[in-house]
């Protein structure tokens, strides 16, 4: 039902603090906490006793207790303490999950922790580097993590979603160029000597005409980069020179909690005006409410599809690059499958 053997993001870096923080990635209940010399602990979120979810939990020290019965786990999650009686039982161990720290996100593996390697973490580098800034939050959306891949993979949906921020007719009208190889696509888009959008054209700082480009990147197992931008019409980005325009990165992460739940973690990074602090909670906010006209599309589209079952989706050419990314995660799926039964 889902890749397993990748890291997923589970929350921001600053959401995992001294006390348990519970996620369901992929079906599994997770429980994480930063120990007192700030490493991470992850363990499965569910005490062996009664089952309680550890993140009812509080620490102790490094340790982890079980808020029901006081059972208790110190970071290798080995049981250390039980209630009323001599010792522990034997065995009375959690699972724990690799878990690493990269790029302002925390992340899990919860496939075969042999194959865990931080070199396997995707590239994010804008989120780290000093020259770039980033922002952004996380949603709970009821659907399917594909459904948000499918729209983040096809941008024509701004036109009727987003309207007043960063829809334009244009979009509908450009070309699209798809790409894909095994792990990845790419759909690009440019629209030449436009009207900016007012997103944009605040960013822009002007209302010139302008070339305006969209380049969405899907990788596995669900995130979607998208290189986004606006530059004086005629200015040579096209051609690579965006001296005279902006640019940003508008970083997507999709986590599955259920088949029709998905933790969506979102951001934006620029390297634009990258001193203005007031301007990066301003996008934050209002990629925050881009964002929440598309999660409200999402889930009523969930739940038709659940109401439908004899319905098929319809693709369309606007579909392209969320088609070939549907393939892809399909492809993996099917591959780890017949893995897993050799
Ligand atoms: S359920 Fe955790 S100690 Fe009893
Ligand atoms: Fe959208």
């Amino acid at each position: 039902m889902f890749l397993r053997n990748y890291w997923y993001a589970v929350a921001w870096d600053h959401e995992i603090k001294r006390s348990p923080f519970g996620r369901i990635v992929c079906g599994e209940p997770i429980v994480l906490y930063r120990q007192t010399n700030g490493a991470l602990s992850a363990f499965e979120d569910c005490c062996p006793h009664r089952l309680l979810p550890l993140s009812k939990g509080f620490l102790q020290g490094d340790q982890l207790v079980c808020k029901y019965h006081g059972l208790k786990f110190d970071q290798r999650g080995e049981c250390v303490w039980m209630p009323g009686q001599e010792g522990v039982h034997k065995d009375t161990k959690i699972r724990t999950y690799p878990v690493a720290e990269k790029h302002r996100f925390v992340w899990v593996w919860i496939g075969d922790p042999a194959l865990a390697d931080e070199a396997k973490l995707p590239d994010l580098h804008w989120c780290s580097d000093p020259a770039w800034v980033f922002e952004g939050s996380t949603y709970h959306v009821k659907c399917n993590y594909q459904l948000l891949v499918d729209n983040l993979m096809d941008l024509s949906h701004e036109t009727f979603v987003h309207p007043s921020s960063i829809g334009q007719h244009e979009i509908l009208e450009a070309p699209i160029k798809v790409t894909s190889d095994e792990r990845s696509a790419t759909v690009t888009r440019w629209m030449y000597n436009i009207d900016p959008p007012p997103f944009w054209a605040a960013n822009l700082r002007s209302f010139e005409k302008c070339d305006r480009w969209q380049i969405c990147n899907f990788s596995l197992p669900a995130n979607v980069m998208i290189d986004v931008g606006v530059a004086l019409a005629g200015s040579g980005a096209p051609q690579g020179d965006r001296s005279k325009g902006v640019t940003g990165i508008v970083v997507d992460l999709m986590t599955p909690e259920t088949e029709t739940s998905t933790w969506y973690h979102w951001g934006m990074t620029r390297n634009f005006q990258a001193d203005d602090r007031g301007l990066t909670f301003r996008i934050r906010d209002g990629q925050a409410a881009v964002f929440a006209e598309d999660l409200e599309i999402l889930e009523a589209q969930q739940e038709n599809i659940l109401r439908r079952p004899d319905r098929a989706l319809l693709d369309l050419k606007i579909d392209a690059g969320g088609v070939q990314a549907r393939r892809i995660i399909a492809r993996e799926l099917e591959r780890s499958a017949a893995a897993r039964v050799k």
